[in-house]
């Protein structure tokens, strides 16, 4: 069994700087890597055995960054990162919003989620059918928030699921100016604009000016 020691030696063997993700969520982790570069160690929850799962109690998306970031900051050494991040659609009241994770309830796919907002959403026209990815980053240090960033991208709801790319609501998403859900983008131009690549970028700023 992992010890906490253990965990702090293993955040501060690496010779990059390593920031820890409170997530286990991989599709994240992979997507906030590549955001950040070579030049740091992206590390997260599933390397740890005794980080506590933090439960998402919060109705915002920053009272759960927030819970997350300095929950699982009290367990390591050094900066922990959080995200919370979800779907707003403006015809469901921002729904599915802080449970996008589980809107078609606890476990479920992402198909089912995204199957669930097409079926909520069917029959309405194009000029209602917009929605916004948002992503709010919370970092924290000895169970203190440090910093809060929010990004978001707009965009409209496909009338389909289209793409195999990506995570999530991806295959539905339309961001503004593009007829391809963000399933048939590639990666690479989902994070020139993404929600997450914003958040991410205020958060470099920040840390670059920290070190
Ligand atoms: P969280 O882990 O509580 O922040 O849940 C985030 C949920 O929002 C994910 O499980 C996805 O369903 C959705 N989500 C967040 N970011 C994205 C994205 O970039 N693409 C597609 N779905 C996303």
């Amino acid at each position: 069994m992992e010890t906490e020691n253990d965990a702090s030696a293993k955040l501060s063997q690496h010779e990059k700087p390593s920031i820890l993700l409170a997530t286990r969520n991989r599709h994240k982790t992979r997507e906030i890597q590549i955001m950040l570069g070579e030049g740091v160690i992206v590390t997260d929850a599933t390397e740890f055995d005794h980080l506590p799962e933090v439960e998402e109690t919060g109705v915002t998306f920053e009272e759960n960054s927030k819970l997350k970031a300095e929950g699982i900051s009290l367990h390591v050494e050094g900066i922990v990162l959080a995200d919370d991040s979800g779907l707003e659609v403006d015809a469901l009241g921002k729904e599915p919003g802080v449970y996008s994770a589980r809107y078609a309830g606890p476990g479920c796919t992402d198909e089912a989620n995204t199957a669930l907002v097409l079926k909520k959403m069917k029959g309405f026209p194009d000029e209602v059918r917009s929605a916004r990815f948002r992503c709010v980053l919370a970092v924290a240090e000895k169970g203190v928030t440090l910093a809060v960033f929010d990004g978001t991208v707009e965009g409209m709801l496909a009338h389909e699921m289209r793409g195999e790319g990506g995570f999530g609501y991806d295959p539905i998403f339309m961001p503004l100016g593009y007829h391809q859900t963000f399933g048939e983008l590639s990666s690479e131009l989902k994070h020139t604009m993404s929600h997450r690549s914003r958040a991410l970028a205020q958060f470099r700023e920040w840390w670059k000016s920290r070190r």
